[in-house]
């Protein structure tokens, strides 16, 4: 009997569950009809605490609680003032780039203040009814623009239907799950695992599974926009998940397809592909992903290299592409 390569049997000592930075991009934070103008809100995401406010002229700021001045945390007794945030402590008031406009009582002005923005302030824009911040842990801007989605923002399209996971992982394993298509069967019970081609073109990754049954666009990592077509109709599935910790992350979601009449075919097929989407759909062989990825997701390791087989999908090529939206140090990339 030849040695035995123990360093496989052994690996998994070492692994870690989500050896993953914050990833760069734009991230769902909310609904824009959840944040009332001079609003002010503590959220958790991406890594940290933030202060999430409306102010009085409509445009929303999400900005590092802690004020540049004494570190006052904004978020307990901040107020909008204006276009500001205004901190408790002495009044300082920030703009929603994070640019001091204001202080009340001082004759001269720490120079910095007129040359930058002083307090951190994340790039938001609201689109599809939903407000979105710019990630980078280094405060570059943003580097690509959120794309058009039709059925969003357009007339002619039902309500979307919406649904939130909370999900003990990181949102890299959540998309992962995307281009391996030999789970489809093993775990969701799929009838067979379907043909599929993968691209990746920049911050873009494009998949068509099953000729065309599912064809969809990842834009970057925390936005992919699916669409499901049967019998010429199709819906849409929007998912947008976002990372709160390094571990945690909130998956979200809406389903929608054109305003078809009351009663018609195609609002048949259009429903039950979205009870698909979300595996409801009567009589389906396969179980949707509440029943099944959460057990895998919230227990399993990452392991950086992985023992693939011919019948895995692009799993690598995937984790290539996701790697472009980690800015980390050598170490921490080496092991994702
Ligand atoms: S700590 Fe915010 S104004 Fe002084
Ligand atoms: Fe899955």
């Amino acid at each position: 009997m030849g040695a035995i390569n123990t360093k496989i049997l052994l690996e998994s000592k070492d692994l870690e569950r989500c050896p993953f930075p914050i990833p760069v991009g734009w991230f769902f934070v909310d609904f824009s009809e959840n944040l009332q103008t001079s609003e002010i809100r503590n959220i958790e995401i991406l890594g940290q605490e933030w202060v999430l406010f409306r102010n009085e002229g409509g445009k929303v700021g999400m900005t590092d609680p802690y004020c540049p001045h004494l570190g006052a945390h904004m978020g307990h007794g901040g107020k909008v003032v204006g276009d500001n945030l205004r901190c408790p402590f002495h009044h300082w008031e920030y703009n929603t780039e994070g640019w001091c406009k204001n202080i009340p009582y001082g004759k001269i002005t720490p120079p910095i203040v007129k040359k930058q923005a002083i307090l951190r302030a994340l790039p938001v824009v609201e689109r599809y009814g939903m407000i979105w911040a710019w990630y980078h842990p280094e405060c570059e801007a943003p580097q690509w623009e959120l794309p058009a989605i039709p059925e969003l923002e357009e007339p002619g399209h039902v309500k979307p239907r919406r649904g939130s996971w909370p999900v003990n992982t990181a949102i890299q394993e959540i998309a992962e799950n995307g281009v391996d298509f030999a789970h489809l069967k093993f775990l969701h019970g799929s009838p067979a695992i379907p043909p599929a081609e993968v691209s990746f073109d920049g911050h873009i990754s494009s998949v068509n599974m099953a000729n065309g049954y599912i064809v969809g666009k990842g834009y970057g990592p925390g936005l992919n926009v699916f669409h499901f077509t049967q019998e010429g109709v199709t819906a849409t599935m929007v998912s947008y998940s976002v990372p709160i910790t390094a571990e945690k992350s909130q998956m979200n979601m809406s389903f929608t397809h054109k305003d078809f009449p009351e009663g018609s075919r195609e609002l048949a097929i259009a429903k039950k592909l979205v009870d698909h989407m979300i595996g409801q759909a009567e009589g389906e062989e396969s179980a949707g992903f509440e029943s099944v990825d959460f057990i895998v997701w919230n227990h399993k390791k990452y392991r950086p290299n992985p023992l693939l087989c011919d019948g895995d999908g692009p799993i690598v090529q995937y984790r290539k592409w996701f790697k472009q939206f980690y800015v980390a140090d050598p170490e921490t990339l080496a092991k994702i």
